[in-house]
Formats: structure tokens, sequence, C-alpha cells
């Protein structure tokens, strides 16, 4: 497969050389492909692949703020978008979904995949390749996933990108290949998929070369069909990892791996044949390979319809559906998170004067998240845009941002000005995402200081946080009244912050990452072991000298407008499941929409288990003073976890279950569970 984006070897195609291109021009694409079905001696068209993580030009959250939305629905009807969006780019391949499961947030990454937990992470995937492979009924509403990266890419030494990972088998059974056993169980279900193979070198062995995760496991005990790609120059990298001798070496160890495609290099083209014909590499491996690929682009009806129609390309180069817009806005609106509203600042009156501060605030670029490629600007709302369109009084002031100097004038002009102060503070895109990983996950720039300047105003300040992965904010929590958690929620996220500033929308959304007080506590997760020595007031306990233990705030927590009581949880064996059942109940004032979340411990195993585990969630819309009961029925099935055999085991005992508005705050029920 040919990486560049610029250069599509035109006399390569057309030499039966190249069978994938990357790109997003549609009237490129059909070229392309012109050349390649009519011009090459077999007329095999070519797969035409792209990043679109979280949409292409319907640009939705990016998916560690998108998880957190807990709407399964919701996450599978964006992926449809994109995969509609997809095809009338001329693009029949997403490199998507990323279901990397991720606990360090100094990884640039965790910005694009669905979080800490690996139950969310595999309903995450689910809906993802429902909604991106599941439409087949036309050819220009579904596309080939590539899911990404297989595997265990997320847990590089130190959080910095590319670094080596090295883990137990139970680990990486228990934590890290569930999302993509689920994608490739949600993917048999409807159609084929992809994958890719990712950078690290897991336990040793690169990924790329891997034939332990991509033979054994992948192709073999969870039966994936499709094939398998590598990452950007994968193959070649194995030589860097000291793995393989030479170009040569790398491509035939590669194949007998496993791995089907080559992304971004020549290797495969240029050393496969002649492995062959010296002995190294047996044909029915490249065969095979061959049959694989040749399935997918069949199922995508690329024989059939190798041309994006005209009139499809012409619709998009005039505007963006509106129905795309909408979506986009209500998975933004359902993926914020409200950190903290001391004195229930928030929501603000629409009459108030606002003073808006940030240079972030009125940059519609910045909305997007990183992986976005296929955006245009005039699709973008910015939070200035977005206040203003809900009709606020609103004076900007720059001030200052994640770069550069704080302007002192607009900083005491913003504080004179506004009845309340709303400060957009957090990273640029291109500090999150690939190859930005950081040592220090504070605000960066001189943020910190602008928002002590704004509350030693003594006006009212709502922060609001745009970034990529979760921030030590322990000094914000202490000091700052409101944080509003807004990741980078795309093209509409400008309305959506306005609606739930102005109180139109109650906020929803859920952490899917812990955020640590500081920096030195990563990684930090919920679903974490007990140790012999838990954190507790002794010193010789499991904590630090300088930082707390725990989270500042956990995995599953956010806040409402209104509140929300747990009640009454109970738990019946059933014989083959647990019948779960808690009342949830809203005591506020406002209507609101609660993620009731399940969780579970296996107190005592062969095997020490995390504190907790999540098994369930239900999102509940609530009127004030309303109780519903959220019923879930667990199959003891999934009780149980992988051994160090890769082996799945349920052993009788000690269980306790919990309910509760996310991982820490819960109700808890003990039983004895007999399989
Ligand atoms: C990158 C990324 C991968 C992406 C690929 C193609 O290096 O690791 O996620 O899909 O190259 O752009």
């Amino acid at each position: 497969m040919s990486a560049a984006k610029r250069d599509y070897h035109e006399d390569d195609i057309r030499a039966g050389l190249v069978g994938s291109v990357m790109g997003n021009d549609p009237v490129k694409a059909n070229e392309l492909q012109k050349i390649a079905v009519e011009e090459s001696r077999l007329g095999i068209p070519l797969i035409i692949g792209f990043d679109v993580i979280h949409g292409l030009r319907g640009v939705f959250p990016i998916a560690i703020a998108e998880a957190g939305s807990f709407d399964d629905d919701l996450m599978e009807r964006t992926a449809r978008m994109a995969a509609e969006e997809s095809r009338a780019y001329g693009i029949s391949w997403n490199f998507a979904p990323m279901l990397d499961v991720a606990r360090d947030a100094r990884w640039g990454r965790v910005s694009e995949g669905p979080g800490e937990d690996p139950y969310l992470a595999s309903r995450f995937a689910r809906a993802k390749i429902r909604g991106l492979q599941g439409r087949t009924d036309s050819a220009e509403t579904y596309v080939a996933a590539c899911v990404k990266h297989f595997v265990a890419y997320s847990t590089c030494e130190g959080g910095r990108d590319y670094n080596t990972t090295s883990m137990s088998v139970s680990q990486l059974y228990n934590v890290y290949l569930p999302p993509f056993k689920a994608a490739v169980e949600e993917g048999a279900a409807t159609a084929m998929a992809s994958f890719m193979a990712s950078f690290n070198d897991l336990n040793g062995v690169p990924c790329t070369v891997n034939a332990w995760t991509l033979r054994d496991i992948l192709k073999g005990a969870y039966g994936m069909e499709g094939f398998v790609v590598s990452d950007a120059n994968g193959i070649r990298e194995c030589v860097s990892h000291g793995i393989a001798a030479n170009e040569r070496d790398a491509g035939v160890q590669a194949a007998k791996a496993g791995l089907d495609m080559d992304m971004g290099t020549h290797i495969f083209r240029d050393h496969l044949k002649k492995a062959i014909e010296d002995g190294l590499l047996p044909v029915e491996v490249v065969d095979e390979a061959v049959r694989r690929i040749l399935t997918v682009k069949t199922w995508l009806g690329l024989f059939e319809r190798p041309y994006t129609p005209e009139e499809t390309i012409r619709a998009y180069a005039e505007a963006l559906p509106e129905s795309h817009a909408a979506l986009c806005r209500e998975a933004a609106e359902k993926s914020i998170v409200l950190l903290k509203n001391e004195g229930n600042i928030l929501p603000i009156k629409r009459d108030a004067k606002v003073s808006l501060v940030g240079s972030l605030a009125g940059n519609a670029g910045e909305v997007v998240g990183a992986w976005s490629m296929g955006w245009e600007k005039k699709d973008c709302v910015s939070i200035l845009d977005g206040l203003r369109n809900a009709g606020a009084t609103v004076r900007y002031y720059p001030c200052g941002g994640p770069e550069g100097e704080l302007n002192e004038d607009e900083i005491q002009s913003a504080c004179n000005d506004g009845d309340v102060i709303v400060a957009v503070v957090g990273e640029l895109i291109s500090m999150s995402g690939e190859a930005s990983s950081k040592a220090d996950i504070t605000l960066p720039g001189k943020q910190r200081e602008l928002l002590e300047r704004l509350t030693a105003s003594g006006k009212p300040v709502v922060t609001v946080l745009m970034n990529g992965r979760p921030l030590a904010l322990g000094w914000e929590a202490e000091r700052l009244p409101v944080l509003l958690e807004a990741w980078h929620l795309g093209i509409q996220m400008g309305n959506a912050v306005a609606s739930v500033i102005f109180g139109d929308v109650n906020p929803s959304g859920k952490l899917t990452s812990s955020f640590p007080f500081v920096t030195g506590q990563e990684p930090t997760y919920y679903n974490h072991p007990n140790t012999g020595r838990p954190a507790g007031k002794s010193k010789f306990t499991s904590k630090y000298l300088d930082a707390p233990a725990k989270a500042l705030y956990p995995f599953g927590y956010g806040l409402s407008y209104t509140t929300f009581a747990y009640e009454n949880l109970r738990v019946t064996d059933t014989g083959d499941s647990l019948d779960i059942a808690v009342t949830v109940r809203n005591t506020g004032s406002r209507e609101g929409t609660e993620v009731a979340q399940f969780y579970i411990r296996d107190v005592t195993a062969s095997l020490v288990r995390p504190v907790k585990e999540l098994k369930g969630y239900r999102r509940v819309a609530l009127s004030p003073g309303e109780a519903r009961e959220v019923r879930l029925t667990l199959s003891k099935r999934n009780l149980g976890f992988y051994d160090n055999r890769g082996e799945y085991v349920l052993e009788d005992g000690l269980f306790r279950v919990y309910a509760g508005g996310d991982s820490e705050n819960v109700l808890e029920q003990e039983l004895d569970v007999r399989f």
C-alpha cells in the first residue's frame, strides 16, 4: 500500500504494483481507480483508505470524549455518518475504530481511544463496527473498518509514543484484547473488517511480525476473516527494532507472521516475489494475503462500483448535510462532562454580560481535535461563535493560550467588563494525538497564571477545558469554582458548549479516563489491583509522600445541573445470571440524564483481580423527583477472567456488586457465587 498522500504512483498502479492508496479527494480517487480498473493487467480496483477516526467532514468528538456519552446508539450513528461521508469522498476503508485501552495520559494518543476501561471500549467497538460496516444495502453507506492498533500500543513505557511494551498474558487478555475481540465478533455479525498491526514491540516481538498476536489470536482464536495491514512504515521499523537484519528479512517475517498488506514502504512489493523464488517464503502465505484483501474488496462492491458518482461528489462539495451537523452537535452536547460547579454558577443567565477569555475560544480550527483531516473551517463553530449564536452578550479577550505570553491589558479589561468570565483553556490540537507524549500534563503555557489573574478579579469564573487528554488539574480543582470538560468536540463544539453554559442542555457526560492531581500519579486508572498494602493512613502503604493516591476525578465521574441518588441495590442469583436492580432518583429541581453504572469485584481469585470492573451501564432520563428502577441481567459468564495461559476461567467465590453514578460513589452488595 502506497502511503503517499501527494504522489499516487500512477505508473505503479498501471503496472499493477499498488493495490491500495490513502486519500480523501474523490476526483483523484476516481482518476486512480480508472487507471487500476481500465489500464492495469488484471483490472483489480484499489481500496482507498483514510484516517476517519471521528468523522470526515462532519467531525464529532474525539473518542475519549464521545465514549463518555455512554450512548451506544449515538456512537453507532456517528460512525454511520462517517461511513457515508467517506464513500462520498472516494474512501471505502476507514483506519478506525482505534480501540487502544489507555491508562497513561502522558501518551498523546489517549485522545483517540475510548478510555481506560475494557468493557466500555468493547461496547464502543461494537457500536463503531455496526456503524461503519452494518448498512450494506447501498454501496455508499458502508466502509471496511480497520481496527487498530493491534495490540497494547497504549502501554508504551512512560507514556512515550512508540516505546516498548511488556505485560503478562492475563493482563493482555483481560485489559487490552477485549475491544478487539468484540470488534471481530461484531464484524463477523455484520461483515468484513481489517486490522492494523501496531508499532510497538510486545514482550520483545514487534506486533508487525508477531505471529502469536496476528495468527494465533486474531486470525486463529478470534477467526478474523479480513486482512491485516501494517501501520505506516511498520515493516521497515522492524530493522530498527532489531528483530530483522534488513528490509527483506522484515518483509518475510511480517508475511509469515500474518501481516497481509504493507503500508508506507515498498518492501512487500520489492522483496516477496524473490523470497518465494528463493524458498524463503511459501507462496501459500502470499496467496492467503491476496485472498483476504480481494475478499474485502469484493465485499465492498468495488468490482461492480469502483467509482464515486459525480452527483455525490458535487452534493458534498456544496455543503455538509444539515443532518450531519445536527448529529455532530448532539454528540458534542452528550460528551461534555461537568467536573465542578461550586455555588451553581452554571448555568448562567442568557442576558449576563460575558467576558470570554482565551485564544482557544475564538479559534474555530481548534475544535476538531487530533486526527481530523477532512473538515472545512466554514463548518466549524468556535466557542465564541457558539455564544454569539446563542444570543449572548459577549466580549472576547484572547488574553493568552496554550502557548505564548499573556496580554495584561486584555486580562484587565476582561476582568472589568463582564458580569461573568468564561475562560477557555487547554491544549492545541498539536499537543495530543500521535507523537505528542508529554512529561507534564498540567495546563500548558501560562494558562494557570491566566486563571489565577481572572480568579483574583472576584468575578465568577467558568473554566471550560478544551483538551485531548486527561490533565493534572489538582491546582485548578482547588481554586476554581467551575470546571467544564469540553474536550475537542468537533465542528459543533461552540454551539454545544453554549447550550450547556446557558442551561439549554443539562450536561450528562462522564469521564472515560481518570484525571490525576499531578502528572506523577500517571498511570492512574480505577480498575487497579488492590495490592497487599492499599493506600491508607499508615506510611507503609501504597501511596505517595507528595501526592494523593487516588484520582482527582475518577472514571465514570460527571456532574449534572440536577442531583441523583441511588437507593435499594438488589442482587439476585438466578442460576446462570445475576439480576441486579437499583433505584435512581432525581433529587434536584430540573430534568437530567444520569449514566447508571454497574461494577463487580472478584474478591478472592487465583490471580489478583481489579478492585472494580465495569460490567454494565444505562443512560436514564429523569424528571425532578422521578425515581426509576434500572436493571442489569449479568450473565455469570461475565464474572470470569483470563489466566496466564490465556484461558478463560470462572471461579466460585465471594463477589461484590456495585451500582452508582461513577466508579467511586457506589452502593455495594456482597454475595457468594457458584458457577
Ligand atoms: C499513523 C498512525 C495510524 C494511522 C496511519 C495512517 O502512523 O499510527 O493510526 O492510521 O499512520 O495515517
